[in-house]
């Protein structure tokens, strides 16, 4: 049996399917066989039309995959070869993080980031279930690297025509390096969406906003947000030779924290998609 037939063999039938989804936590809505859709708790709307490429016979990597929703698209659309990667949400044990979290919030004190990769590691990956799932009802080829994008071997990643990098830059402590990383394993083009910030006054300044708590979306994990021109620029330094943006949008889910509370009424958040070509 070959191996598109055995993982099709493998695909659950679709009462199982269901009880499983439902036993799931999601972050993406997939459509699976059967009329079953992934209840996934994402906000972002997922990106339309131009903002994906043509990726008909071209290799595609999807950084930050989580539960892999662009990953099965790009294969839907006729990618040749994906891969997703990621290790954060597939490895960290959310619960037990959150309770920390919580814990220092009553403290007063910013989470030591570096507990994620040791106190709540699950090196067996049970964040990838819902993944796996979906690659199997969806008999998809996807391959898969566990690994953080910041620091594993580029050689060994090779590199593809597309790289997605979806509502990945924000969670990067050093985001112009991830963007000269996301540049090397780049052949023709980068989709980068990401959160942005408008500064009213400021609109074509190169900023970054800086969240050194939880200000954004109450997540520890936020760091840098930028301008659009700043995002631009970004992508310029890191060595891509153009840079346009197909999308940006107004993003209502949350306002910037003010010191004393409210919210900040000169920043506006929206989130962006560009495409940065090499
Ligand atoms: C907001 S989700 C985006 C998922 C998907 N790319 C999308 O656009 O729908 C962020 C992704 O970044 C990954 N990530 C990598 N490093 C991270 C970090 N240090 N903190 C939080 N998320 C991180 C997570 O594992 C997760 O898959």
């Amino acid at each position: 049996m070959g191996a598109a037939a055995l993982r099709a063999a493998q695909a659950v039938n679709a009462e199982e399917l269901r009880a499983r989804v439902a036993s799931m936590f999601w972050y993406h809505s997939i459509d699976l066989p059967g009329g079953i859709r992934t209840p996934g708790v994402s906000q972002t709307p997922p990106l339309q039309g131009d903002e994906l490429p043509d990726l008909a016979g071209r290799s595609v990597i999807d950084i930050g995959a989580f539960d892999g929703y662009y990953s099965f698209a790009a294969e839907r659309l006729g990618a040749t070869r994906v891969v997703a990667l990621d290790h954060y949400a597939w490895c960290v044990d959310f619960a037990r993080r959150q309770a920390y979290w919580d814990e220092c919030r009553a403290l007063g004190r910013i989470p030591d980031p570096t507990r994620d990769l040791t106190d709540f590691w699950l090196p067996d990956a049970p964040g990838r279930a819902g993944f796996d799932l979906a690659r199997a009802a969806l008999a998809s080829s996807v391959e898969t690297v566990v690994g953080d994008f910041m620091t594993l071997d580029l050689a060994e990643l090779g590199s593809f025509d597309v790289s997605l990098f979806l509502g990945y830059l924000y969670h990067v402590r050093e985001p112009l390096w991830a963007l000269e990383r996301l540049r090397r394993i780049t052949r023709e083009v980068a989709v980068i969406e990401t959160h942005a910030v408008v500064v009213e006054g400021y609109r074509d300044a190169s900023l970054m906003l800086f969240h050194p708590g939880d200000e954004l979306g109450g997540d520890f994990t936020n760091w840098y947000v930028p301008t659009e021109a700043a995002l631009h620029g970004l992508c310029r330094a890191a060595g891509f030779s153009r840079v346009a943006t197909v999308r940006s949008h107004a993003f209502d889910d949350c306002g910037e924290a003010a010191p004393g509370g409210g919210v900040v009424p000169a920043f506006r958040d929206f989130r962006v998609t560009v495409h940065a070509f090499v």
